[in-house]
């Protein structure tokens, strides 16, 4: 059996938690990952059939059965995972009746995934659903993302265009645009079913007054869509009443034609 500190996919998880908190996204215990592994790279560092406890997961999560995801914990610190990732992370197993967890790795102190572990395991399945390719779902709370959202309508057109006005790598790197809920209670099923119904257009949600989710299908992905999204919210906000130059919508599509994107319909005017 290999190290499983030496796994390609627990280096990634190192790596980019890290990354997310010194880029001010994750706060305290603020922010989540999950990312979907493949079993028999999973199988080369931990015996497959070794559950170390099951952990009910509260919700159905059938479509899932005997996948494994590597999850940060609960409560846990995005700054400490490099250090110590054996407690910070766990690596679980979608178990044969889909409502429960097999923890094959991790949680070493007897914590548990992300209280957000509902709305992650729903965008995979919306996810999946669109893309095969799909593996990444990423959650933080990015200042300036946040702070736009706050002046902005709850409107996803209306958001996803002053995004696409304000930096001309948007529309390029997020064509399908951005969806956007109201305020919700977060830690919930319910707002895990109403961010999966959004995961099927889009790779990006923002949650009003508390933060966005990525995906993809690696974590270069899923951190790219969420770093863009930060980085033109912080160009919104520095420029907010200032503002004399958006880029008009005609170049916004030329753009998109350069990069043959398609952006999202019904937000331009051309
Ligand atoms: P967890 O510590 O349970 O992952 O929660 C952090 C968070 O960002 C909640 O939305
Ligand atoms: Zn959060």
């Amino acid at each position: 059996m290999k190290n499983i500190m030496e796994a390609p996919f627990i280096r990634e998880m190192r790596k980019t938690t890290a990354n997310m908190y010194r880029m001010g996204w994750d706060e305290r215990n603020g922010g989540n990952i999950s990312y979907l592994l493949d079993e028999s790279e999973v199988g080369e560092y931990l015996d497959l059939n070794n559950v170390l406890r099951t952990i009910p997961t509260g919700f159905d999560a059938s479509a899932l059965i005997g996948k494994i995801f590597v999850v940060t914990g609960t409560g846990k610190y995005f700054k400490n995972i490099d250090e110590d990732p054996e407690t910070n992370l766990g690596i679980v197993r979608i178990g044969k009746d889909g409502t429960t967890a097999e923890l094959l790795w991790g949680y070493k102190d007897g914590g548990k995934f992300t209280s957000e572990f509902p709305a992650h395991m729903m965008s995979h399945i919306a996810r999946l659903s669109v893309d095969p390719a799909h593996r990444v779902v990423m959650h933080s709370h990015p200042t300036y993302t946040i702070a736009m959202n706050t002046v902005c309508a709850v409107d996803e057109n209306e958001f996803t265009h002053k995004l696409w006005q304000s930096n001309t790598e948007a529309v390029v790197v997020f064509p399908d645009g951005v969806g956007v809920l109201p305020c919700m209670v977060c830690g919930t099923n319910e707002i895990g079913i109403a961010t999966a119904e959004k995961m099927k257009e889009y790779r990006l949600v923002v949650w009003t007054n508390h933060g966005i989710y990525g995906t993809g299908k690696d974590m270069d992905e899923a951190f790219g869509l969420i770093e863009t999204v930060e980085k033109t919210a912080q160009i919104y906000m520095l420029a907010l009443g200032q503002t004399v130059n958006v880029i008009p919508d005609k170049i916004i599509q030329e753009l998109a034609d350069l990069w043959h994107q398609t952006p999202k319909a019904g937000i331009l005017k051309v």
